[in-house]
């Protein structure tokens, strides 16, 4: 299965074509990541050691916000703030962040939902490797199913490279409505990036426009 399939099916959006075998159990599907509810979803994420980063960080970080958001943003991983706090986003990128929605009369928590594709803080914020991003991954597919927003924006290369799939550039993705699974999506500058070179804050600025009148438009 190619990767789009491999994301929808986590998603449980899209029909899976395969055969069952003698052997499997229906019950062995309905525990799969795909289609869990959010209390089941926590507590997967809580208690997960699918990749080698639980084992070094504080907590967990799942997400934070309205869980029928329409606007739905996703980050990297968590920061040794997040990682302390337990929730995305709380460091100096967050605070940022939560100007940049401000700006748009949004707030987190108010039609907003903030995830991250790690849930577990890479040692020293060091970029995440591909097998904790496939391992990952799932979590951060059921929350979209579970929200279903109307908005993806991803935030920063790895939250756009993992959700799209590519190896392309930020600067070749932004600017274009993407498709996740039939939800728009939108890729913008990760706010850490944007504290490093503030006069890319005025294309993060476009970016939050486009992302406002997609949502209204739709
Ligand atoms: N950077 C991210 O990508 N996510 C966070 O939660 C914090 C910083």
């Amino acid at each position: 299965m190619n990767r789009r399939g491999e994301i929808l099916k986590e998603m449980g959006l899209s029909p899976v074509w395969r055969l069952r075998s003698n052997q499997e159990k229906p019950e062995q599907q309905s525990d799969g990541i795909a289609f869990m509810d959010w209390t089941r979803l926590k507590a997967k994420v809580a208690g997960c050691t699918d990749c080698k980063l639980r084992a070094g960080c504080t907590q967990t970080v799942f997400g934070v916000g309205d869980e029928k958001a329409q606007w739905m943003l996703v980050g990297e991983a968590p920061g040794s703030e997040e990682d302390r706090l337990g929730e995305p986003f709380v460091g100096q990128a967050g605070k940022l962040l939560d100007n940049m929605l401000a700006a748009i009369s949004l707030e987190r928590g108010r039609n907003v939902y903030i995830a991250n594709v790690l849930k577990c803080r890479p040692p020293g914020n060091r970029n995440p490797e591909p097998d904790e991003v496939a391992k990952c991954s799932p979590h951060l597919l059921r929350q979209i199913g579970l929200v279903q927003p109307r908005l993806i924006l991803a935030m920063g290369r790895f939250a756009a490279q993992a959700l799209l799939g590519t190896d392309a550039t930020i600067a070749s993705l932004r600017g274009k409505l993407h498709q996740f699974a039939g939800v728009p999506l939108i890729v913008t500058y990760h706010p850490a990036y944007l504290l490093r070179n503030l006069p890319e804050k005025s294309k993060a600025w476009a970016d939050l426009q486009f992302a406002r009148k997609t949502v209204s438009d739709s």
